[in-house]
């Protein structure tokens, strides 16, 4: 199965003011297979958002290789590195959408900013981004219009739009209710499913990976402490973190692993 991620040796320090140094990333090795849900867990400050953030390069690594899609993007010119972005979406807790713009022109900024389309094309690209994620019939409305849940469609929507391959997600769910987290998850499935976008997922909510995820690393002081598939009961069981993602799991109605997915 080809990695569509691939990072190797990723070390990150940060100066602290007192002149001292932080080490938030420690030679991090991990591959994400092409089609993957790969969940990220672990206390706060354990390293999770900078990880994710090593992915698109928005943190550079001080070390160490970052590979999406066959493309070694440390090594890439500024301008090389804004198209390699394109197959690269992200959502954030707090959905970052511009308050200015309805929900068409946020969805439509990024394909305006890299313009690849005729008006047309974008005009079709939105409307179908935008019936993704169910807010067809929201493109005029403004963001403080909207609930928690539609905004973070939006931004689906509009990570969506440049059709990336991967969706990198840090922490979409953690501000909505119980309800609305369950559909963004269900929109995110979908997404995987039908679209074959790879998800990488920060998330401190068990039952969040439990349902989506293939498999879930657990970070700990910058290090990758250990990683599960939480079908997998043999090796879930053995510990408390598994026996809990697998609950969730098959309260989520979703049987055999995610092996078991692939060979089907
Ligand atoms: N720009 C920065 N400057 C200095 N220190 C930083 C910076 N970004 C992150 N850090 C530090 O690196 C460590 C890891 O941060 P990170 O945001 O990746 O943690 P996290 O696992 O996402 O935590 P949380 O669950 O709270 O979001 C933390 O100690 C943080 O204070
Ligand atoms: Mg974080």
């Amino acid at each position: 199965m080809p990695n569509i991620i691939r990072l190797e040796g990723i070390s990150r320090s940060f100066a602290l003011p007192d002149g001292s140094h932080y080490d938030a990333l420690r030679a991090i090795k991990l591959s994400i297979n092409a089609g993957e849900i790969v969940g990220l867990i672990g206390r706060s400050g354990a390293g999770k958002s900078t990880l994710l953030r090593t992915i698109n390069l928005l943190e550079r690594p001080d070390a160490g290789t970052v590979q999406v899609n066959s493309q070694e993007l440390t090594s890439l010119s500024a301008r090389q590195l804004r198209s390699a972005r394109e197959q690269i979406g992200m959502i954030f807790q707090h959905y970052n959408l511009l308050h200015n713009l309805n929900v068409y022109d946020n969805v439509a900024f990024p394909l305006r900013l890299h313009q690849r389309l005729n008006a047309p094309r974008l005009a079709a690209r939105v409307r179908e981004c935008l019936e993704i994620v169910g807010l067809s019939d929201r493109a005029e409305s403004y963001p403080a219009q909207l609930s928690g849940g539609q905004k973070q469609r939006v931004s689906i929507a509009r990570a969506l739009a440049s059709r990336p391959e991967v969706l990198l997600c840090d922490e979409p769910t953690s501000a909505l209710d119980a309800d609305t987290t369950r559909s963004i998850l269900a929109t995110l499935r979908n997404i995987n499913t039908t679209l074959g976008v790879t998800i990488v997922m920060v998330s401190h909510e068990l039952a969040v990976l439990g349902q989506l995820c293939h498999r879930v690393v657990v970070m700990e002081d910058g290090r990758i402490a250990e990683q599960f598939d939480p079908a997998d009961t043999a090796t879930a069981r053995q510990t408390a973190l598994g026996r809990e993602l697998a609950f969730y799991r098959s309260e989520a109605g979703l049987a055999g692993s995610w092996k078991g997915e692939q060979h089907a």
